[in-house]
């Protein structure tokens, strides 16, 4: 099934005041770039090239200013606005004509994910269904949180329990078939006013319909709503970064690599940016070309 992507960015960043009393959160800095490089660049790895970025309406001119209509990435991005956050899983219906009769995969725009990306990709080749992912935290309680039987299958899914069932929080990182749109239609906010996104795979769940796949501890999966862990993952970022001499989430590689762009185009875009590290780091990646990297296309 042909799917498209949402980037949820909107919501209060009432947690990182006064950090987001001019710029909003997910234009804060995770080190050496904006916070929304980081989930745009995991949708462009999944293969996925239409994206509706939804934001505030204050916020929504300035991510728009930054990543304009996609086209020097390669990519198609439109933009829409959730006045009020009333809740994860509203965004499929702001997002509904954008998703027309296409499945959808949603990423929270505070979500971070380093290291092997095909359960993504395998994730998003599925025709009938959801996917969600479970990974193992200190802090479950802190996250929606899906317990497994014995036979490795989900049992129950939480919003953010007192007593967590178990250790595997879930992550902002969805896939759902079409049908998304008309289980969001049917839910009814919580009692805390949201369409929440667990709600919403409940329904799958019920249904027998939703893949939870663990992710490995091999994997990084950082959130950034706290000041101190928008710390840790900035500090991740720039261990990482400096160990390997690459960089995490550099968009316009990232689509060179993908071949969303060529060779001609990158130069040009590096061209146009200002002098300094990040714009010889990228003419170092046009030199070398996109390399052998090439994951398996997603549905
Ligand atoms: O990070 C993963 C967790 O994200 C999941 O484990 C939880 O099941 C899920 O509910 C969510 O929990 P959070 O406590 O992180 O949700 P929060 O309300 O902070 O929203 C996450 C991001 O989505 C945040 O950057 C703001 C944005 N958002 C949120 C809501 C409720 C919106 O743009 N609009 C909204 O209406």
């Amino acid at each position: 099934m042909n799917k498209k992507a949402i980037l949820l960015a909107g919501g209060a960043g009432t947690r990182l005041y006064p950090l987001t009393r001019i710029v909003c959160k997910q234009l804060l800095p995770v080190y050496d770039k904006p916070m929304i490089c980081y989930p745009l660049a995991t949708l462009m790895l999944g293969g996925l090239r239409d994206v509706l970025i939804i934001s505030t309406p204050k916020d929504l001119p300035m991510l728009q200013d930054y990543l304009g209509d996609g086209s020097w990435l390669g990519i198609r991005i439109e933009y829409a606005a959730q006045p009020k956050p009333e809740g994860i899983a509203q965004a499929f219906l702001i997002g509904a004509d954008f998703l027309g009769d296409a499945g959808a995969s949603l990423i929270l725009g505070d979500n971070i994910f380093y290291g092997k990306l095909d359960f993504y990709r395998k994730a998003l080749s599925l025709e009938r269904g959801a996917c969600i992912f479970g990974y193992q935290v200190r802090d479950p309680e802190r996250y929606g949180v899906v317990e497994f039987g014995p036979d490795g299958r989900a049992l129950s899914l939480e919003e953010k329990p007192k007593n967590p069932k178990s250790p595997f929080a879930i992550p902002g990182l969805y896939v759902y078939d079409n049908r998304v749109v008309e289980y969001c239609r049917a839910l009814r906010p919580s009692a805390r006013g949201e369409l929440e996104i667990t709600d919403l795979n409940l329904v799958y769940l019920r249904a027998k319909e939703l893949h939870v796949k663990l992710l490995s501890r091999g994997m990084a999966w950082l959130d950034t709503g706290t000041q101190a862990s928008l710390l840790e993952a900035g500090n991740y970022i720039a261990t990482i970064e400096h160990r390997q001499g690459l960089k995490i989430a550099c968009l316009e590689e990232v689509a060179f690599r993908m071949r969303f762009i060529n060779e001609t185009e990158l130069e040009r875009l590096v061209d146009a940016l200002p002098k300094g590290e990040y714009r010889e780091y990228l003419r170092l990646v046009c030199a070398e070309g996109p390399g052998a990297f090439s994951p398996e296309p997603a549905a």
